[in-house]
Order: structure tokens, then sequence, then C-alpha cells
């Protein structure tokens, strides 16, 4: 059996086209197939070592736009191919807008008997497939060698040399083609000429194949959550605003806060917040601040939310959602 490794397009802008080869801004995302894409590998066959690629484009989006049920159609392919025993792992292309969400998502839900043995590597690019200087065939063909890599395993994130785990990688710059950041935990390794240089530890993959073994979501039943900040001068009309019934949205279930500092809450905010979950509405702190986490609890806090262990908002959210859903 010819071992396989599978490309999986999402669109972004690794994907994307613009109207001159010299605007790496003026581009429209999530307009190349990821075949087309796969061409553009440099040193794609000496790296791939006589396996096979299989590629699929699941989505061609810009990941702005991406909706939970895309992230189930994403799931639904990578568990596909994973259980399959001759492939070795799986790389996404994907935005960079959103992938730390997506990475997040698949490394809460997809089956830890496959991550364990088996990676997941989200790939992505902040310069256009048409540029001069395209940064994604050099990006996919690091995701490649690290997907290939014996002892690599779990979802990872893979931009611009740099491999980062899925719990603590951040798109931190909105430009430059090193735009994605580990915070304190910073990469796990290195991508040098097709090679990996492990600089800490492959992610911890805990029973469920989820921190939260909450079971993956049918389109219909995932749990609204919204993400807020507290702010000098917040009110409580945003809060109040989410609660009231709005015909294009279910109900909502729970609110992710970023706090200030310490997750620390603006009170007239932290008031309209206790109200809600007065509801039933369940409310996570997170910090606001670029690194660190919440620590112990806050003088401040008179809401007694939960505070998130050290996930950013976005992925806090997700993990919301996850839970409410694995509750319900
Ligand atoms: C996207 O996230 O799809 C567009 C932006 C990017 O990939 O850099």
């Amino acid at each position: 059996m010819t071992e396989k490794l599978v490309f999986l397009g999402m669109g972004g802008t690794i994907a994307g086209t613009a109207a001159s080869a010299g605007d790496n801004v003026g581009y429209k995302a999530a307009q190349v197939g990821v075949q087309a894409l796969l061409a553009s590998v440099p040193g794609l066959v000496p790296l791939l070592g006589g396996r096979e690629v299989l590629s699929e484009q699941v989505c061609q989006i810009d990941s702005k736009d991406l909706e939970h049920t895309d992230w189930r159609s994403l799931w639904d392919r990578v568990s596909h191919y994973l259980a399959i025993d001759d492939v070795s792992g799986v790389v996404v292309t994907h935005g960079t807008d959103t992938l730390e969400e997506t990475a997040y998502f698949l490394s809460c839900t997809l089956p830890v008997e496959l991550l364990k043995r088996k990676p997941v590597v989200l790939t992505c690019a902040m310069r256009p497939a048409s540029s001069l200087t395209p940064d994604g065939p050099g990006n996919m063909a690091d995701a490649a060698a690290v997907a290939l890599c014996k002892e690599a395993h779990g979802v990872l994130v893979v931009c611009a040399g740099k491999i980062h785990t899925a719990a603590h990688v951040q798109k931190v710059h909105p430009y430059r083609t090193d735009a994605f950041d580990s915070g304190e935990a910073g990469p796990v390794g290195l991508v040098e000429e097709g090679r990996v240089r492990l600089l800490g530890d492959w992610p911890t993959l805990t029973a469920s194949g989820s921190p939260i073994g909450s079971p993956v979501l049918p389109s219909d039943a995932w749990p609204r959550v919204e993400l807020l900040i507290s702010h000098a001068g917040a009110t409580g009309a945003v809060v109040r605003a989410m609660l009231e019934t709005d015909a294009d949205a279910a109900p909502l279930r729970g609110i992710v806060v970023a706090g200030t500092g310490n997750g620390t809450i603006h009170k007239i905010m932290e008031s309209a917040l206790l109200e809600a979950q007065e509801q039933g509405i369940r409310v996570v702190r997170v910090s606001r601040c670029a690194y660190g986490q919440v620590v112990g609890g806050s003088a401040t806090d008179r809401s007694g939310a939960f505070a998130s262990a050290g996930l950013s908002g976005v992925k806090a959210r997700i993990g919301l959602m996850l839970e409410i859903a694995s509750q319900s």
C-alpha cells in the first residue's frame, strides 16, 4: 500500500488572486483550487518520498465568512481521511483570519486515537497565489514536512517556518508574512529546509480528543455564544441587546467577555452580565491582554463568571459552545 498525504482546500489568501502580480493587498481570496496550488509547491516530490497526494476542495471561502457548518464539513472530511490506514497525515490550506478558530475547533473534536498517530496541519498565506513573491507555496511545503514527520501529532498550524499548537496560536499581524504567534508558549518547532526542529513538546492529547469531550455538532444545533470586550466607558446596552429575540439568530446561551487586565469587567457591564446570568446565560471571562491568563479570582469580579484557562476570547467561545452543546 502506498502511503498518502491529503491536502484539503478551504480557500483564503493562499488561494487568492489579484489583478496584478505586484498587488499583495487588493486581491480576492479563495479563487484557486487546492489542486492548482499543489502544482506550485517547491520540492514537493522529493519531500513526499514516493507517497501519493490526495486532494479535495472542502470550501472555497474567505475565512472571515466561515460558518459553523463549514467547520463541520471540514471535520467530516478530515475524520474520513484520518481513518484511512495508509493516510499519514492531513494538510489543510485555510485563510489566516480565522485559522486559529478552525484549528482549535478541530483539536477539541477530532478523535484522539486518530490524532495521536496522525497530524492535522493547517497552513495559509499572507500574500495571494498571484503574488510575485507568494508565501503560500513555501508554507505548504513546510506543512507537508510536518505532516510527514513521524513524531508529529495533534492539530498544528504551520506558517513562516514556525509550528504552532492549536491551543496557543493566534494571528497577531495583519500584513507580515510571519503573522502568527504562540504567546508565552512559543512555537513548538521550526521547519528548516524541509526538516522539523522541535523546540517544545508536541501537543498533549486528552482522552476524548477534546479537552471538553463534546460531540461534533449537527448543523442546526450550535448554541449561540457571543463575544464582547470590556473597556473604559462600557455599558450594559450590548448585553441587553444580545438577550433580545432576533429572528436571524438562535436564542443566546452564553457570553465570553474579554475583560481588562486580570479579566475584570466594567461595573456597569458587569451588572448587565449578572442579569444575563440570572436568566441562565453562561458567562466566561478571559483577559483582553495579549499575554498571560486570568489568575485566581479577581477582587472586583462580582459575577462569579468562570475564568477560561488562558484561552483567547475566540477560542473560549468555541469551548463554551461545545460545553453547552455537550450538556444539552
Ligand atoms: C482569509 O482569512 O480567508 C483571508 C485572509 C488571509 O487568508 O490572509
